[in-house]
């Protein structure tokens, strides 16, 4: 008999007969009541065992971590909270779970401990809960992207470009580690290398991303990244996901309405489908709130966030605006405060960002016009000469969730920008086309999936929102 996803027998408008449900245990109580978990849904259902009838070996072998297959009659459940649960004729054991041995007990587990189970830990309400939401996030980005044109492109993951110029990448080669051949100068030699020349992960689809948007209009990419930066923080991962949209003709205003629009549509879709899910989370979160001091804590819920982001219009903020904001916000000069800026020109630290999003503007923010110096090189420049078309995207709770910008389209002012940061034209000659061939003002931008992922589930470690996560050694987060 093919078995029914408890999704849908939950959601049954009859009793029936006859079905099958196969999952695994969650609990099992006086030796009656299995609380079943087939990842359909964050509910489980209630299975009632006939004791009387079944073996003892077997019921023994109903532990938590179980797989097992039950039949049985789809009945009205008298117990609060669900409307059916089955009545189990025929139960069967497809996989057992040493009980004493099995890390995923029934009680709350603290999320470190949680991180170094990461193979069982989808087993858990909260993770399944969150796996949930990404994948459906996933989708809507698809979605969104798909319904208003735009071509899917996967740019590769292995490259010779460091599309951000920062220098965080992690190298890629096929020569023995241990005996590198080396050339005149002492250096590697890598055109004995598999590729002829020196190739890392990508650390951003961007700059392939661009050539397509030349020829297809709108594009976007949606694949892995990868970062050897310093990241021990609970909002880096050394391998995430970008999505990057990139588009011909837009200027940095058309930019900052696609990423609005493209946010506010992801974080609706995935509200409407995930109800059950987010409310968990919501309730998950409410708990977690508690435990700390009154000052703390959030003012909203998790859905009163998610809502309040749908309603309201992203605040727009020039960077020389902001640094004023800053300034003004110093209180007294006696208490040492940390949002202090005093020269323009200087880069924001996280808590800055966070105090323009959550003391200031109380909304997400999106900073523009940053100073050339502290973004890259193909960002395009303004009439200023000292200003680039870039912006950031600052979300409540997370910090920067998107960078982008307006791109340098002018072929001499990029390679005269590329020249100061001895940036290599010839290792970036195909990017340089772009210009020499038709160039044309378009602008796009990059989201953090994972940060996404983060501020959607209400989740606070970029860890716990990413099935696998690739984090430096040492990590203390
Ligand atoms: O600001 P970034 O570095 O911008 C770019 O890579 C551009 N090439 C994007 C573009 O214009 N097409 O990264 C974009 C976003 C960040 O805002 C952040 O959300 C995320 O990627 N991000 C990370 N997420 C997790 N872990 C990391 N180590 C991240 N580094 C960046
Ligand atoms: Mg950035």
């Amino acid at each position: 008999m093919k078995h029914t996803k408890v999704k849908d027998l939950l959601n049954s408008t009859k009793t029936l007969h006859e079905v099958n449900a196969k999952g695994w245990v969650r609990t099992f109580r006086n030796n009656q009541f299995i609380a079943l978990n087939d990842g359909s849904t964050i509910h489980n259902i209630q299975c009632v065992v006939d004791f009387e009838n079944t073996p003892e070996e077997t019921l023994k072998r109903i532990t938590t971590g179980a797989a097992v297959s039950v039949t049985g009659e789809l009945v009205e459940s008298k117990g609060a909270g669900q409307k059916f649960e089955i009545q189990v004729k025929k139960l069967e054991i497809l996989g057992d779970s040493d009980a004493e041995k099995f890390p995923m007990q029934p009680k709350k587990h603290s999320l470190e401990f949680l991180r170094a189970n990461a193979h069982l830990r989808v087993r858990t309400n909260a993770f399944g809960a969150i796996m949930r939401v990404r994948s459906v996030l996933s989708f809507a980005v698809h979605n969104y992207f798909q319904e208003r044109g735009f071509v899917y492109v996967n740019t590769p993951v292995i490259t010779g470009a460091d599309a951000e110029g920062a220098g965080e990448m992690f190298q890629v080669t096929s020569l023995p580690l241990d005996n590198l051949p080396k050339n005149e100068e002492g250096t590697i030699d890598y055109s004995k290398d598999f590729f002829g020349k020196h190739t890392n992960l990508t650390v951003s689809g961007q700059l392939e991303g661009e050539t397509f948007a030349m020829a297809l209009g709108q594009i976007y990419t949606f694949g892995p990244t990868f970062r050897a930066e310093n990241s021990n923080t609970s909002r880096h991962l050394a391998e995430f996901w970008m999505i990057e949209p990139e588009v011909a003709f837009n200027n940095l205003d058309d930019n900052m309405d696609l990423a609005e629009d493209f946010i506010q549509y992801v974080i609706k879709y995935t509200m409407d489908k995930c109800q059950d899910d987010l409310k968990f989370l919501e309730g998950r979160l409410l708990e977690e709130e508690k435990s700390k001091p009154q000052a703390e804590r959030s003012e909203m819920s998790l859905l009163e966030k998610l809502n309040f982001v749908l309603e309201n219009n992203f605040k727009r903020v020039s960077y020389t605006e902001a640094i004023d904001i800053l300034r003004d916000s110093t209180p007294n000069k006696k208490k040492k405060f940390q949002y202090i800026i005093n020269e323009w020109g200087a880069d924001l630290q996280s808590e800055h960002e966070r105090y323009l999003v959550e003391k200031h503007f109380k909304c997400p923010v999106i900073l523009f016009d940053y100073p050339a110096n502290i973004k890259a090189f193909y960002m395009r420049l303004n009439e200023d000469g000292k200003t680039v078309r870039a912006m950031d995207i600052l979300f409540p709770g997370i910090g920067e969730i998107v960078g982008g910008s307006q791109r340098e389209e002018r072929y001499d002012v990029l390679v005269e920008k590329m020249k100061a940061l001895g940036i290599d034209e010839e290792e970036l000659w195909w990017y340089l086309d772009t210009r020499r061939f038709g160039s044309a003002v378009h602008s796009g931008f990059g989201l953090g999936f994972e940060r996404l992922v983060l501020f959607v589930t209400g989740m606070t470690n970029i860890r716990d929102v990413i099935p696998f996560p690739r984090t430096p050694m040492n990590a203390e987060f």
